[in-house]
């Protein structure tokens, strides 16, 4: 796949279903897993971040039938995952090292599950993974009574004795669903009243997902608390459209004259949708329609028509909504009228690359003028982006990002390492030609 060469070639017309939800796959498999007796999962994205989660409760012994041709499809949801959840402690000791490739989520949440059972067990990564903060998940967990082993400094491998696990009102110094969830995992396995408190809030499928399965589970503004059980009920439950693999599409829509586009049944939950306040803020011609609820989350159909945008301010409340969103907000700052300053997005430089200097050094390169913050990026906008040889870092919301800027451009322009883009939307080339007959 890589590289890929890209350059303008015609406004995005037409319409098309993203791919499914991420975040909600990994927890439709995890949930399942752990749920008593069997569960559907329709159209679940087949990508190597969620098969990671599928292929570890594979090892841990949970049957898994994936039927149906997999991805691809525009405007259809075809796929569906059977699983024959065995109860929260039917795991069995999974024997080799579980490695969970590229996928933060899959660690993190999965370590939550595993403190919770008799056996230990070690999770591994990418390069990319083995660089990123554990500590997040290592202190609360550890406070639960979890004995987990890290490199110096809390990385991956973490190597996770579970056991009996104590319940904890626990203050998290970081917004993170990712932490959030870990703790709410771990809380199922406790006696009594697990509590889990975050400064702003962040995405909320676990607690949507649990209160469908019948856990007993209170939501409080910024904190979450979950009760311990014995059993949860299995699911019957139909992916949303990934808003963040939406993203890419409509900066496209928004940043190719005489596009116009309907982004059929994505996700558009309220802790995962800043991106179209923001760019409402810059002017863009963004609506959504037909709005409704499947499986407990909210989704919509997303028209996008061009627009001229103008730079402004973006502060630390609106980040945490995009957060995924950033790589793409920056190619749709790098064509607005004027300056955006992204701050409070200190985050960004443990995601699967440092996005703040990955975007900074790649849109430079595209002749956009860029000040590097702690938190987060000054952008200068232009009219015309300058053809480039850029990179991804091997991190796929980098590649796409990269490659939606190539495509505003009348010369050809290289983005470098794409295999990356399998982790969370394989057909993103397809789709975008999609759009372009
Ligand atoms: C995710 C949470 C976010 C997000 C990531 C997916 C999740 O990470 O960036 O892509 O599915 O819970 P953090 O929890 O680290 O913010």
């Amino acid at each position: 796949m890589s590289p890929i060469k890209v350059r303008y070639r015609q406004p995005l017309r037409g319409r098309l279903a993203p791919p499914p939800d991420k975040s909600i796959s990994h927890r439709a498999v995890i949930l399942s897993s752990i749920a008593e007796g069997k569960s559907i999962i329709r159209n679940f994205l087949l990508a190597e971040d969620p098969m990671r989660t599928l292929n570890a409760f594979r090892q841990m012994g949970i049957d898994m039938e994936i039927r149906g041709p997999g991805p691809g499809n525009r405007e259809t949801r075809d796929n569906e995952i059977l699983i024959n959840g065995k109860g929260l402690r039917g795991l069995k000791d999974p024997g080799n090292i579980i490695d969970c490739g590229n996928s933060g989520t899959t660690m993190r949440l999965l370590s939550g599950i595993l403190a919770g059972q008799l056996f230990s067990a070690t999770l591994t990564g990418d390069s990319s993974l083995r660089s990123r903060p554990m500590q997040r998940i290592i202190t609360p967990l550890t406070e639960m009574d979890a004995v987990i082993t890290s490199e110096q400094g809390g990385y991956p491998p973490l190597r996770i004795k579970g056991g009996k696990l104590r319940p904890v009102k626990y203050k998290s110094p970081v917004a993170s669903a990712q932490v959030k969830s870990a703790i709410l995992l771990a809380g199922l396995y406790c006696d009594g009243i697990t509590s889990f408190n975050e400064p702003e809030k962040s995405r909320d499928h676990t607690e949507r997902m649990l209160a469908a399965g019948g856990v007993e589970i209170e939501i409080k503004s910024l904190e979450v608390c979950v009760r311990g059980t014995s059993a949860i009920n299995p699911f019957d439950l139909t992916v949303p459209g990934d808003f963040s693999s939406a993203s890419f599409f409509i900066a496209g829509g928004l940043l190719i004259p005489q596009s116009e586009i309907l982004l059929k049944d994505t996700g558009v939950n309220p802790t995962r949708t800043g991106l179209i306040d923001i760019l409402n803020m810059m002017g863009a011609d963004i609506r959504l329609e037909n709005k409704r609820e499947i499986s407990g989350e909210p989704v919509a159909d997303i028209y996008v028509k061009h627009s001229q945008l103008s730079g402004i301010n973006i502060t630390g409340d609106m980040v945490l909504k995009a957060i995924d969103e950033f790589p793409i907000l920056c190619v749709t700052a790098a064509k607005a009228q004027g300056k955006t300053k992204i701050t409070g997005a200190g985050e960004l430089r443990v995601k699967e690359s440092d996005r703040i200097t990955s975007m900074a050094v790649e849109l430079r390169k595209m002749g956009v003028n860029v000040e590097e913050l702690e938190d987060g990026l000054v952008i200068e906008g232009t009219e015309k982006l300058k053809p480039a040889d850029v990179q991804s870092y091997g991190d796929h919301r980098i590649a796409m990002a990269l490659i939606i800027a190539g495509f505003t451009v009348d010369k050809e322009t290289t983005v470098r390492d794409t295999e990356c883009i399998n982790t969370s939307f394989p057909d993103f080339i397809g789709m975008l030609e999609g759009l372009m007959r």
